[in-house]
């Protein structure tokens, strides 16, 4: 039987350079859509998952997010003395992690994905581990990691989820050559990082959401450098072909890249639609703007 997925990694020690000035001293994970961090849509859609451990991989100008999964004590204490608080004081204690279950570890230097993934390694040990690119925010149930965990069940390996872009974007994601697709799952046959459109076998990119098997840090150890110069999880995860099962799984629920203005600003609207608590106004304060 599949071991289960018990641990998460949130590569989160990138420069966020698309999205400068923002996060020139603050991390891009901490940008929120409505009222809550990317990174905590991330840790609940893990918990979501039944994952409950979690590697942050962090860098310079990253401490907020560790706060943020900690107790704020001052505020906790002054939202509980004022009586008609209780609401956000729930709020704030649900951005917490049961004690024990977070490690921050430092990238030290941001040598790519890989790498990042590749400094969890110690903290994993060996057993099959979900990773999240926390700037890509999905939304839907159940999730996307949850999907992949009982895709990963069935299959006996690893799964990555998947999704078609237009061949002009090949050059932005790792590409999946797939075969044989059947209920949404294909087994890849190649993967190759940011190719150009011409010479991508395909348009299944990886969205940043997968479930591995432990014999990736077998791979990332050689500290390669690939694409742009960096040591890319794509190309161990192409190493990883024609050993364990490996499966690319096509996602179709809610995907926003975050890491980008617009798709960030997609996120916001799409997010406060999608909410009871925020739908009315949202679509209210839309049409107003639109008028002009
Ligand atoms: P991106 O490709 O979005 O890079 O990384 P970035 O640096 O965050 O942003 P841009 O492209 O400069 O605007 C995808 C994910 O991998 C992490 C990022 O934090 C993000 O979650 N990452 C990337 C690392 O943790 N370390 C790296 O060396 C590179």
């Amino acid at each position: 039987m599949a071991q289960r997925v018990r641990k998460a990694v949130l590569p989160v020690a990138g420069l966020g350079t698309r999205f400068l000035p923002a996060t020139k001293a603050m991390a891009k994970e901490m940008l929120t859509v409505v009222d809550r961090p990317l990174i905590q849509y991330a840790v609940e859609e893990c918990l979501a998952a039944g994952i409950e451990e979690f590697v942050f991989v962090t860098g310079r100008n990253k401490g907020a997010i560790e706060d943020h999964f900690d107790h704020a004590y001052e505020l906790e204490a002054t939202l509980a003395q004022r009586g008609n608080k209780q609401a956000e004081l729930k709020q704030a204690e649900q951005a917490t992690i049961k004690p024990g279950n977070a490690i921050f570890t430092r990238q030290q230097k941001p040598l790519g994905l890989g790498h990042a993934v590749w400094c969890a390694k110690p903290w994993i040990g060996r057993e099959p581990f979900a990773v999240l690119l926390p700037d890509e925010l999905m939304v839907g149930t159940p999730t996307c990691t949850a999907q992949l965990v009982a895709a990963s069940e069935t299959t006996g390996g690893s799964v990555v989820a998947v999704v078609e872009v237009p061949r002009e974007q090949t050059k932005s994601y790792g590409i999946a050559a797939i075969k044989g697709e059947k209920n949404g799952l294909a087994e890849i046959t190649g993967l190759v990082e940011k190719p150009r459109p011409e010479e991508a076998p395909s348009n299944w990119a990886l969205i940043g959401r997968y479930v591995l098997e432990p014999e990736v840090f077998d791979h990332l150890d050689r500290h390669e450098t690939g694409a742009g110069g960096e040591i890319q999880l794509t190309d161990a995860l192409a190493k990883m072909i024609g050993g364990k099962p490996f499966h690319a799984m096509r996602y179709s629920g809610g995907r926003y890249d975050c890491g980008n203005r617009l798709g960030f600003l997609e996120a916001n609207v799409a997010v406060a639609l999608g909410r009871a608590d925020t739908a009315g106004e949202t679509r209210a304060l839309l049409e107003r703007l639109l008028k002009g």
